[in-house]
Order: C-alpha cells, then structure tokens, then sequence
C-alpha cells in the first residue's frame, strides 16, 4: 500500500485528489466573494459568517492547509523526477513536450505564480480575519478589506495576474486530473476539456469581477 505513493501513478493520484479539493475549495470562496456584489445589505454574507464561526471550520481549516502542502510537496517531487527523466530521455520527452499545450508544459512555473499569489493574499486577507479570530484579536471586515486591497490600482494588477496564472494552471489541471483518474474514455476525453475550460472560467471571472467591483465602488465609477 505505501509504495503506491511512492509509484507515478500515485503520486499524479495524489496530486489530483489535492487539485480536485482545492478547486472545490476555491468554488466556495468565489462564491461567498460574490455576496460582496450581490449582498450589499451582508445578510447571506452575516449568515455565512455563523456557519463559518463553528467548531467545523477549525477542523476544514487544518485539512485544507494539508491538501496545499501536500499539493506542493508532490509539484516539487514529480517536477525534479521529470527533470531527472529528461537528463536521461532528452530526445524522447522534448518530443513529447511539443505535443502538450502551453500550460501542460509549464505548470510548475504557473504554480510558483500561484504559490506567490496565495502568499500574498494570506497577509491581506487571513492574517487579518481568521488568524485574529484565533488569536482573540480583533478581525477586520472582509468588504472593508476588499476596498483598501483591491482601491489600490497596483494591488488589482497584481491579483489580476495571479488570476491569470490560476486559470491556465486550472484549464489544464481539471482535464489533467479527470484524465488521471481514469475518466478519459474517447466521448469524455474532449468533454473534460470544454467542461474544465468553462468551469474554470467561470470561477476565475467570479474572482475577477468582484476584484474590480471593488476597485471601482473606492474610485465611483458604479452605482
Ligand atoms: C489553488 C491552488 C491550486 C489548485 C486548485 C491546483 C490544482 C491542480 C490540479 C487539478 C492539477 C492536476 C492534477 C493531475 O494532473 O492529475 C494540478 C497539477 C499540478 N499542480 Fe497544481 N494547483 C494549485 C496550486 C499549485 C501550486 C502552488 C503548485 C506548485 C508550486 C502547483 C503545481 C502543480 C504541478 C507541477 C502540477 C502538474 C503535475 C503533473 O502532472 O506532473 N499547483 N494542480
């Protein structure tokens, strides 16, 4: 049982049961960010806030931190076996590599974006709300915090690159990890694909809408 971890094949299985989890992950924070547009009056967003104030959130909390580090853990340890291979197999794997699309090829470089996105938004945001709530400091208001964030313009661009890197990392990695377990026969091949290519798009737009919404509720150009 335990060399299966240490196979490729369980190592990719890791690494899509992890992906699929923190896709999961981030549908539910995009869609608590969008009661920030659609909830002005913070009545979902006051009802959210209870749930997340029981004892189940610092369990989820914990589990979701294992499902990031190990995620990265296993990037770095299939990364440096596919380069170690490449030493080996030049010639076979750069032609292989011609084949994948652009973000196959570069997932590792994309998730280091991700991994400084994440760092960052940690600071912003965590450090100031969850992290007081466990210190038994005082926690910010996330829509106040939405505005000194993103009414920066600078601040915005940087979100909206991290953005940008998370759906290339994503469009591929949905279809990539429904292909490693296994659901890839040939009418579901290109279904993943668009179905990846649409979910994924549609959950980085709930992020980047709300990012902007901010931006322009601090500087009145909305309603
Ligand atoms: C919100 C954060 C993230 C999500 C939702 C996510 C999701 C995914 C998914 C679904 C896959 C496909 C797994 C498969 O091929 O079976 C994947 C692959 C990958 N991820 Fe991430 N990821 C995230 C962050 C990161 C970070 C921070 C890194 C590294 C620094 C990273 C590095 C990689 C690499 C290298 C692969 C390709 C593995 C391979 O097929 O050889 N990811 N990711």
């Amino acid at each position: 049982m335990a060399n299966i971890f240490k196979s490729s094949i369980g190592k990719k299985l890791i690494m899509s049961v992890s992906g699929i989890c923190l896709i999961l992950f981030l549908t539910f924070h995009m869609v608590m960010n969008l009661t920030y547009v659609f909830d002005p009056d913070e009545v979902v967003y006051k009802t959210i806030c209870e749930i997340l104030s029981m004892g189940w959130v610092n369990v989820v909390v914990p589990v979701l931190a294992a499902f990031f580090v190990i995620h990265i853990l296993y990037a770095f340890i299939l990364t440096l076996g596919n380069l170690k291979a490449r030493g080996e197999q030049r010639y076979a794997v750069s032609n292989k590599a011609k084949t994948d699309s652009w973000s196959a090829r570069n997932m590792f470089v994309l998730g280091l974006v991700v991994l400084c996105g994440i760092a960052l938004h940690l600071i912003n945001f965590w450090s100031k709300m969850q992290l007081q709530n466990w210190l038994g400091g005082v926690e910010a208001n996330p829509y106040q915090l939405m505005e000194a964030t993103f009414g920066k313009w600078w601040v915005l661009c940087i979100y909206i690159v991290w953005f940008a890197a998370l759906w290339f990392h994503l469009t591929h990695g949905f279809w990539s990890a429904m292909q490693t377990l296994g659901w890839n026969n040939q009418i579901w091949f290109k279904r993943w694909k668009w179905i990846g290519c649409i979910y994924v798009t549609l959950l980085i737009l709930g992020f980047v809408v709300v990012a902007i919404y901010a931006f322009c509720k601090v500087h009145g150009c909305c309603a």
